[in-house]
């Protein structure tokens, strides 16, 4: 690789007469964070971290990540600061992949990247996607690309499947192609965050880093499940009716639609050898309380991912009661409203240099 400085600001680097010019300015990007209303669990590929289904999510106001990335033409190693902490080993291991895998080599400038999430990480709220969502961003304007949100959609779902999701606001869903390269692999948006006012309602029942990955979840459910080439062709019919559904705005067939992912999905984890159980006792007793409100006229519905913490899907106007009941349920810590929120952004901000 030749390498050569432009007037300060670029890293330009020549591998077999490629250009590639890196910015040595620092980038901000800002994902949010998405909750899958038909949700994907395993993969066809491990190495290109192809699902083996596709995916309907709704991205949320509330939680967010916000990552600084400035590439550096002194630093010898790549560096992660997360959430105000040097990041563990395989933290750091993961983000330098993907930044191999954004530049197309390992043979490119090394970066020191920033993360901050609002909200617990690692323990089931989806900081993976909107993690690599906003590192997808922040990566790719680093790099000087100029990539379409179908590309962006691609790279992210490289970093984890979820975050392809998480570059557009609103309603989207994760495509499945049927190249072995995932070239086809990426998300669409379906409706924009001022499409449809619904509410997620996120209670925290533990600030814990979960047990077992989403990652891990999956390889062990794919390879020991029993039913799980079940999951796989029952699934395109589950997103048609979820399609559907959000088209006609049918809130009832929506919230039974994506309940029914929800226990699909964890009764298959339940199923792996050995067995995947990602709740705890005041996850299963807020499933209970909800489902009581549910028949008293309240219209809610429960929804969990690879984690102990409940996400309730209900109207504007039955926030209230939901909270009330929340609140009256032991191991509930805190319950973040959300909103239907906007998709992944550049900063346009000055920033000061991070290294
Ligand atoms: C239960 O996207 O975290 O939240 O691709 O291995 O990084 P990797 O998995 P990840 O899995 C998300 C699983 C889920 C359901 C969903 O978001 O669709």
């Amino acid at each position: 690789m030749d390498v050569y400085k432009e007037r300060n600001h670029f890293f330009v680097t020549k591998t077999h007469s490629v250009i590639k010019k890196y910015s040595l300015s620092p980038v901000t990007a800002v994902a949010h964070s998405n909750i899958a209303l038909i949700k994907y669990w395993g993969k066809r590929s491990v190495e290109y971290n192809l699902p083996a289904v596709g995916s309907i999510s709704l991205t949320l106001d509330a939680l967010h990540t916000k990552t600084t990335l400035q590439f550096s033409d002194t630093l010898k190693e790549d560096q992660l600061i997360l959430n105000d902490q040097d990041a563990t080993a395989s933290a750091l291991k993961r983000v330098s992949d993907f930044l191999d895998i954004t530049a197309g080599s390992s043979d490119r400038p090394k970066a020191k990247v920033i993360s901050e999430n609002n909200f617990p990480t690692g323990a089931g709220l989806a900081s993976s996607a909107s993690g690599f969502a906003a590192l997808a961003l922040a990566a790719g304007k680093g790099m000087g690309q100029s990539l379409s949100d179908e590309a962006l959609s691609r790279l992210a779902r490289m970093g984890s499947g979820s975050a392809a999701r998480s570059i557009y606001g609103g309603f989207s869903e994760m495509q499945l192609g049927t190249k072995d390269d995932g070239s086809e692999d990426f998300a669409v948006p379906l409706y924009d965050e001022n499409y449809w006012d619904v509410r997620l309602l996120v209670a925290v029942t533990s600030d814990e880093k979960k047990e077992l990955g989403s990652t891990e979840g999956m390889v062990r459910t794919t390879k020991t499940a029993p039913y799980y080439e079940h999951w796989v062709s029952s699934h395109p019919n589950d997103l048609r009716e979820m399609r559907q559904a959000i088209a006609e705005k049918d809130f009832e067939k929506t919230g039974e639609l994506a309940e029914h992912s929800c226990f699909k999905m964890h009764g298959l984890a339940m199923a792996a050898k050995p067995p995947i159980l990602y709740w705890n006792a005041a996850t299963t007793e807020t499933i209970h309380r909800v489902w009581i409100l549910r028949k008293s006229g309240v219209p809610a519905y429960v929804t969990i991912d690879a984690g102990p913490q409940m996400k309730i899907l209900c109207l504007p106007e039955s926030v209230d009661a939901v909270k009330d009941t929340l609140s009256e349920i032991n191991g509930v810590r805190s319950v973040i409203e959300a909103k239907p929120g906007p998709g992944a952004y550049i900063m346009e901000t000055v920033n000061e240099t991070i290294i």
